[in-house]
């Protein structure tokens, strides 16, 4: 269920007189002698007011803190909203950096979701700063409601007429202000993917929404009608799984009444500079299979889609963007139950391409779905593939719950890198040792799906990445593998994927939509 909710965001460049907004926030930094309001040359008068007694009010600057002042003079909007921004870094200008821009912004919108209008009178002299505001508002914009049975917590949408205070002409901000739109848009679908429980979302209702998605023809836009294309739509049911090999799909689907599907999503531009893959774990639920995983474990498990979901949303957003880059999404979708038509352990399954996996644990079912899917894109021999998925508890042990792992090719994962810090969101290099790979060997296929438990995200990548093809321009007698393959990066989000604790700056608790915006950056850059 996508909610098609978007927050208008628009630019007041007049004056605060002007803005009638139900509220109206400034934001506030913990400086090195305390409390510090931050400029904004529109709300000087509103500032001047509560400028001196900061520390007396109790605003400490400190992150996601939101104080609310009723009715104070000199200026139109009911309250006056104080939230904090955090320690000043220094960087880019006036010590607020653009992450936390966003984070303030969103944690105002999110934490005022009662209301329908707020201004935002935060830091905008620049084009940059403006469109972080616009970001992280259109980010913090998000509530999941859908599935309440009241219908008042049902119909309320959150914050939906956002105004950013800035003295920067109009024509120079619709820009940024579009594309955050988009991205705001790309973000909260891929939430609402994750947060649809599993008995709703399954691989054909996936398929669907993937339909829906690839046939929309207006993007969100910060104001007016910005069009977009269509995106060409492939879906494989069971009977196309079988004819053409999809052997990962149909095994780790087996035990489920809910029949696995293959989505393929495509943003052709007429003169693309590059082609990019990305591949997506869409596992609609993941019990573990026959073996079967443990109660306590299993909730949540309705998460381990976000890698697929992503995907369709980056397409989209690729599309709304009018980015010059061919991107193919491939959706590799699939519930994962124990029954008696389950693949069992110790079963041999053939996936797409013809190289064999002897099925040891039926829960580590999402490398054998996406190696369907990285040989199925690496056929169309894109010039970058890149899959992302929920892959491996492994994660979370080795960085946690707020940043991914990317490992793979050093120059695709260290753009990945740069992109994820861009867009403010945590992304850490991880490498794929050779004694990683020999955990897979098996004595009767191809390889297991199952290699040592140590450093278990690394082995999942090795496995992944016997599955990318080789590119088909490749020096035959080059002797280094990583010369002949297509380049290719994995991520891991299996923490990052989903907020089990409270939400905080921009982020809601549960689905987070972690990396569409570090992909939608690394598409960007491939277009400039
Ligand atoms: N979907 C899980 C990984 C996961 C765990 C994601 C927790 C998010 C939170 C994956 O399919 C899985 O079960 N992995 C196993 C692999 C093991 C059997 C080799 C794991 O990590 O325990
Ligand atoms: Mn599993
Ligand atoms: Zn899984």
């Amino acid at each position: 269920m996508i909610d098609d909710f978007h927050p208008t965001l628009s630019a007041v460049t007049s004056s605060v007189e002007k803005t009638d907004a139900e509220a109206l926030v400034l934001g506030v930094a913990q400086g090195p002698q305390g409390p510090i309001l931050l400029p904004n040359p529109l709300a000087d008068a509103a500032a001047q007011s509560v400028a001196d007694s900061l520390s007396a009010l109790g605003a400490t600057g400190a992150a996601d803190q939101l104080l609310r002042l009723p009715g104070v003079d000199g200026f139109r909007s009911e309250t006056l909203v104080l939230v904090g921004v955090g320690r000043l870094t220094g960087e880019p200008t006036g010590g607020v950096s653009l992450e936390a821009l966003r984070r303030a912004a969103g944690a105002a919108v999110r934490q005022l979701s009662s209301l329908d209008s707020v201004a935002l009178a935060l830091p905008a002299a620049t084009v940059e700063e403006v469109g972080a505001v616009a970001e992280g508002a259109a980010l913090g914009a998000y509530t999941f409601s859908h599935f309440r049975g009241d219908e008042e917590a049902r119909s309320k949408a959150p914050v939906s007429d956002v105004r950013i205070l800035t003295n920067l002409k109009e024509r120079h901000i619709a820009g940024v202000l579009d594309r955050a739109a988009v991205v705001g848009a790309a973000v909260r679908a891929t939430r609402d993917l994750v947060n649809t429980p599993p008995n709703h979302l399954y691989p054909e209702s996936f398929a669907e929404i993937a339909g829906d998605l690839s046939a929309r023809t207006k993007a969100p836009a910060a104001e007016g009608t910005r069009k977009s294309s269509k995106l060409k739509l492939t879906v494989w049911d069971e009977d196309g799984l079988a004819e053409e090999g999809f052997g990962g799909l149909l095994g780790v689907g087996g035990g489920s009444t809910r029949a696995p599907r293959m989505v393929r999503m495509e943003h052709a531009p007429s003169k693309p500079v590059a082609h990019v893959a990305l591949v997506g774990k869409g596992i609609t639920f993941d019990s573990g299979g026959l073996s079967l995983k443990p109660g306590n474990a299993m909730t949540t498990m309705k998460l381990d889609m976000g890698g697929a979901a992503t995907v369709a949303a980056v397409v989209r957003a690729a599309a709304d963007l009018d980015l010059p880059v061919t991107v193919t999404g491939w959706l590799c979708l699939a519930e994962n139950m124990p029954s008696g038509s389950a693949q069992r352990p110790e079963d041999v399954i053939t996936i797409h391409g013809g190289k064999t996996v002897e099925v040891l644990n039926t829960d580590a079912e999402g490398r054998l779905v996406m190696a369907d899917g990285l040989d199925a894109a690496s056929a169309e021999q894109p010039d970058a593939l890149i899959d992302i998925a929920t892959l491996t508890g492994a994660q979370m042990i080795a960085l946690g719950v707020r940043t991914s792992g990317v490992m793979g090719e050093e120059g695709l994962r260290g753009q990945l890198v740069s992109s994820a810090e861009a867009s403010g969101e945590q992304l850490w290099p991880m490498p794929i040792p050779e004694e990683v790979r020999s955990g897979f060997d098996s004595e009767i296929a191809d390889l297991t799906n199952l290699g040592d438990r140590n450093g278990g995200m690394l082995g999942a990548a090795a496995f992944l990445r016997e599955f990318v093809g080789d590119r088909a321009d490749a020096d035959a007698d080059a002797l280094d593998p990583e010369a002949k393959r297509i380049p290719w990066a994995h991520i891991d989000i299996a923490g990052p994927a989903f907020n089990e604790k409270s939400a905080y700056g921009y982020t809601p608790a549960g689905g987070t939509g972690v990396m569409a915006r570090t992909l939608i950056n690394y598409l960007e850059n491939l277009g400039r």
